[in-house]
């Protein structure tokens, strides 16, 4: 029997990640069949750089509190260097600020991701300009939804996750349920932080992982040190879905999508209560107040339940290698089962 792949893996390199390609991965040009998740305050262009370096697709997060200038300030990294990237934009701050398509269409990415919404308008224009479109769903009817749209692939992106999203299905349900329903590529996104998570979704046919929490430990995200630590010294059961920092913050996030972080003192006073928070003018100025000296018993920190597996920081080179070797070694290990094989 092997031992887990994740933290040992016996080879590095490029050779497992070129065993590893998916007709996806290789149609886009990747390495490997791993993106960064584009999370918003996390995920900027040193991230995007470092996990398209690896050979994977990085990304850039435009999220609750992106802008413009910010979009525009992060992408100079991965264009620079000339390396390929993607960007992740929300679908209730785009209706809010349309000028964030132009911007991102302008930028001229690989890939465009449209999620937390199921308004599609945005893709023409997105394919026109010769990008590739994808959007997260939580559900077999969106999927089916998108795919009609004409979104080119899509993320299944189970409750296990970290961030907002609609808790509606674990990740191997959603990826079954869409896989069999749709015949477009299909990454898979929630709760993957290690190379047995990505060996299972590869096998099971997703043709790449989309990946947060993990990539958020890196030395590379924009996340802070403290942020770092909390991800790190994190127990699986640590994470909740809650609207409380979306009512503290005054974000318009629409109600189905929650967020997972990690549990807070702040999250313990106000789960549960979220209506008199929003009425307690004077319990938002103390928690703002709170935040803006980096308490994390207030800031909250986006995780999903992969995050028991993350137990060191590491460079995003160092997390693709890994995933990838460990995910090489676990596929042909199964492959070569005696026991399998004697039974085929
Ligand atoms: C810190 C953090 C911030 C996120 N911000 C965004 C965002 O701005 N836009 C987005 O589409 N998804 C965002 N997400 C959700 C991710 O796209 C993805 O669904 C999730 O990270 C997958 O689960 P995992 O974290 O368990 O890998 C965020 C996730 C995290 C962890």
């Amino acid at each position: 029997m092997m031992g887990p792949a994740t933290d040992t893996p016996t080879v590095h390199g490029k050779l497992h990640m070129a065993e590893l390609s998916t007709p996806w991965s290789r149609a886009m040009g990747l390495g490997a069949p791993i993106l960064n998740a584009p999370m918003g305050g996390v995920a900027g262009g040193r991230l995007a750089s470092a996990v398209s370096e690896a050979g994977g697709l990085g990304m850039i997060g435009v999220g609750s509190a992106g802008s413009v200038e910010l979009l525009e300030r992060e992408v100079t990294h991965p264009q620079v260097a000339g390396l390929p990237f993607g960007i992740g934009l929300l679908d209730w701050a785009l209706a809010r600020e349309p000028q964030l398509l132009d911007a991102a269409i302008a930028a001229s990415p690989v890939l465009i991701s449209v999620s937390f919404g199921d308004t599609w308008r945005w893709a023409e224009r997105v394919r026109e300009a010769g990008i590739v479109t994808a959007a997260q769903v939580s559900c077999v009817e969106s999927a089916r939804a998108a795919a009609d749209a004409g979104i080119d692939v899509l993320v299944a992106r189970g409750a296990e996750g970290g961030g907002h999203g609609e808790p509606a299905v674990g990740t191997l349900p959603l990826l079954e349920g869409i896989l069999e329903t749709t015949s477009i590529p299909v990454l898979a996104a929630g709760g993957i932080s290690t190379s047995r998570g990505l060996a299972a979704v590869l096998a099971a046919g997703a043709s790449g992982a989309w990946l947060g929490t993990a990539f958020a430990a890196c030395s590379e995200s924009l996340a802070s040190d403290a942020t770092r630590s909390a991800l790190i010294g994190a127990k699986d059961t640590d994470t909740v879905m809650t609207r409380v920092f979306d009512i503290a913050l005054e974000y318009p996030w629409p109600i189905k999508y929650p967020e997972r972080i990690l549990r807070n003192e702040f999250w313990e006073r106000w789960q549960g209560q979220e209506e008199q928070l929003s009425a307690d003018p004077e319990a938002l100025s103390e928690f703002k107040a709170s935040r803006a000296r980096g308490n994390l018993g207030t800031t909250h920190v986006d995780a999903g339940q992969g995050v028991g597996r993350i137990t060191q920081v590491r460079t995003a080179s160092d997390v693709v290698s890994r995933l990838c070797a460990g995910a090489v070694e676990l596929l042909g290990s199964w492959a070569s089962n005696a026991n399998w094989a004697k039974r085929s």
